[in-house]
């Protein structure tokens, strides 16, 4: 015999030498929901791990998180009403400058969205029943303005409704914010996965599904068109999501485009894996290890999860 694969990965050192693709502490993404109020850290209960927090608690959770080369995070808001007043100057404006303020040396993301927002649950302004597209817009970008006044280095829009990559860029445009980030939820489809989220930040539909705006999932065709458009509109990050089950669209996005790719690996995967490894069927370090290594195989440059932290803690760099 003159070829033998086995003897690369004959032991770990050499295994490690040959590594194709690893997790860095530098591509994660940290996820944290925060609502107004003081010393609050309430567990999710289907998130175990997962908290929602004040802004306080949340400064000492990203403190924490940063020890552990954390750099980068994403802010969801629980408010406190469900109005778009609290989206435009509520608890994430707030907790925005609060934390910029206090720690140097990080990014934030800020995911620019209505579903937590508004009694209807939906990701858009309703009439009738009705998920308004053009009137979702100036909303849409209004929110996101705020927060890149507010200090978010990234805004990320996760509505899905056409057209809010352009609109958004154009109002941060014409207010000054040439450098902020767009990363864009180019690619989201209706996925029961989002189901512990919408528990984390009481964002369930109060009436339908959001086919009518997110993605059917047997659609492949339809993502590269979305990425397209994000892309003519003026996003610098596209983003995949969920993850797990949508490693050959991750991979589409790495082949076809040159911008950084973005996995969200969300939270019904990250329930799966704590739940399983609860009864003890699986050994969560490895199985974390093992997908988030799957989604960088596939192309993703960036990895959102709710793993971040234990990650950090186990590897730098794997
Ligand atoms: C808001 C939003 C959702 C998620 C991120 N932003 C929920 C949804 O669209 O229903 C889901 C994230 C997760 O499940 O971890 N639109």
């Amino acid at each position: 015999m003159i070829k033998r694969p086995r003897r690369l990965r004959k032991n770990e050192i050499i295994r490690s030498l040959v590594r194709e693709y690893k997790v860095c502490v530098d591509d994660l993404v940290y996820p944290l929901f925060i609502k107004d109020g003081y010393k609050l850290k309430e567990e999710i209960d289907s998130m175990p791990g997962i908290f929602r927090y004040s802004i306080d608690t949340a400064i000492e959770e990203i403190k924490e998180a940063r020890s552990y080369g954390i750099k980068s995070f994403i802010l969801f808001g629980v408010p406190e009403e469900k109005n778009l007043e609290c989206a435009l100057s509520g608890i994430i404006p707030k907790a925005l400058r609060q934390i910029k303020r206090e720690i140097e040396d990080i990014v934030l993301i800020a995911d620019v969205c209505m579903c937590g927002y508004t009694k209807e649950g939906h990701c858009g302004i309703v009439k009738d029943g009705v998920i308004l597209n053009d009137e979702s817009l100036t909303v849409l970008a209004d929110i996101a303005l705020s927060y890149a006044e507010a200090g978010a280095d990234i805004v990320a829009p996760s509505d899905m409704m056409d057209g809010r990559v352009y609109e958004i860029r154009k109002k941060l445009d014409e207010h000054k914010f040439t450098d902020t980030l767009i990363m864009s939820y180019s690619v989201k489809y209706a996925s029961s996965f989002y189901g512990p989220f919408r528990d984390a930040a009481h964002s369930a539909p109060a009436f339908g599904d959001r086919k009518t705006y997110q993605m059917d999932y047997a659609n492949k065709r339809e993502a590269l068109m979305e990425i397209e458009l994000d892309i003519e509109e003026g996003a610098d990050i596209v983003m995949v999501k969920p993850a797990l089950s949508y490693l050959d669209i991750i991979h589409l996005a790495k082949e076809k485009f040159n911008l950084p790719v973005a996995a969200y690996n969300v939270s019904g995967e990250y329930s799966m894996v704590k739940a399983a490894s609860k009864m003890g069927w699986i050994n969560e370090k490895d199985i974390v290890m093992e997908i988030l290594t799957s989604m960088k195989r596939a192309g993703a440059d960036i990895i959102i999860t709710y793993h971040a932290k234990d990650v950090a803690r186990w590897i730098t760099c794997q």
